[in-house]
């Protein structure tokens, strides 16, 4: 069934009519379509379902073109990104073609999908600029930092449960709330593999947060955890390109506190309640999709 998302994705680009805009959609490398599985699982294949899986991956797309040019990354899901192959001019424009397409077409499902989909979109735009406002100064914002996650991606997962729900008639607030845990762990888990996992498994760049500004759980608590000097040399680093020696320093530093542990377990209790949820509406397939996401590893 995934099969038919990609194949109307395609449809929905051809119909732009444009040699150069199919051409580079051709060559984005597909992703791990874990949106389109959550409402597939939801909510089955009917036609309106595919679409709104269709436009749920446009729209994600669309985020991964414009965060790659606000993050500065040259590579996403294995490849050059289309910034650093195309330049960020094109990145832009491409990720408007793709959100306005996809707005367009979620007109034609329901006014109630239409509406649960762009507003998440809206949390997403807010919650990219948040993350750029605070990556300005190092911070130890906890508040700020999950309100800008939850804004930035679990919006969108929330959405996709929820509107998956809506198209078959489910209870919408207890997906709605499945979707949410699982994408503030989603990017919990996401922040805590820039610090474990290398680029190349990542197929985008690691330990790229902290040089972009992005003070993310795990370096907070270890600034909780160091001794002054320590967290001044920590603060020093934040936007600075880092050396070998200070990627050491902070990986052993964040091994000596069991930093990952840490915001590991934080992302386990948004989890463990999202697995609750589901095994209490008997959707064991949806448990299994948080079950896995804790285990992930890129
Ligand atoms: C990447 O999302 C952006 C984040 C929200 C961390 P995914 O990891 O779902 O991206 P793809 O589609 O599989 O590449
Ligand atoms: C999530 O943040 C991106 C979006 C919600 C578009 P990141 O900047 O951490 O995502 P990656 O790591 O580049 O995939
Ligand atoms: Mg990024
Ligand atoms: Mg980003
Ligand atoms: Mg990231």
């Amino acid at each position: 069934m995934i099969n038919a998302v990609e194949r109307k994705i395609e449809q929905y680009i051809a119909e732009l009519d444009d040699a150069y805009v199919s051409s580079l959609y051709r060559k984005l490398p597909q992703g791990k379509r874990l949106r389109t599985k959550l409402i597939l699982k939801i909510a089955g294949s009917d036609l309106k379902v595919i679409k709104t899986a269709a436009t749920v991956e446009m729209i994600h797309a669309a985020s991964l073109l414009h965060d790659d040019v606000i993050d500065d990354a040259d590579t996403r899901r294995g490849s050059v990104s289309v910034n650093a192959s195309e330049g960020n001019k094109t990145a832009i424009m491409m990720g408007d073609i793709l959100y306005s397409k996809a707005f367009f077409e979620l007109t034609s499902i329901s006014p109630e999908v239409a509406k649960v989909v762009s507003n998440a979109v809206v949390q997403l735009s807010l919650g990219e600029l948040a993350d750029v406002e605070l990556s300005r100064k190092f911070h130890t914002n906890r508040e700020a930092y999950l309100k800008m996650l939850y804004q930035k991606t679990a919006s969108l997962m929330e959405a996709s449960s929820e509107a998956a729900a809506i198209l078959v008639g489910k209870p919408r607030i207890a997906y709605r709330q499945y979707g949410r845990n699982l994408g503030m762990a989603f990017q919990m888990i996401d922040d805590i593999l820039d610090i474990t996992v290398d680029s190349q498994t990542l197929g985008k760049p690691a330990l790229h947060d902290f040089v972009e500004g992005k003070v993310t759980l795990p370096y907070m608590y270890l600034y909780e955890k160091l001794e002054s000097s320590e967290q001044q040399k920590l603060a020093g680093l934040h936007r600075k390109r880092l050396n070998k020696e200070d990627e050491q320093w902070i990986k052993m530093k964040m091994a000596e506190h069991k930093i990952v542990e840490k915001s590991y377990t934080e992302a386990k209790v948004l989890i463990t309640e999202a697995i609750a949820l589901m095994e209490s509406l008997g959707e064991k397939d949806l448990s299994n999709i948080a079950k896995a996401m804790i285990e992930r590893g890129f």
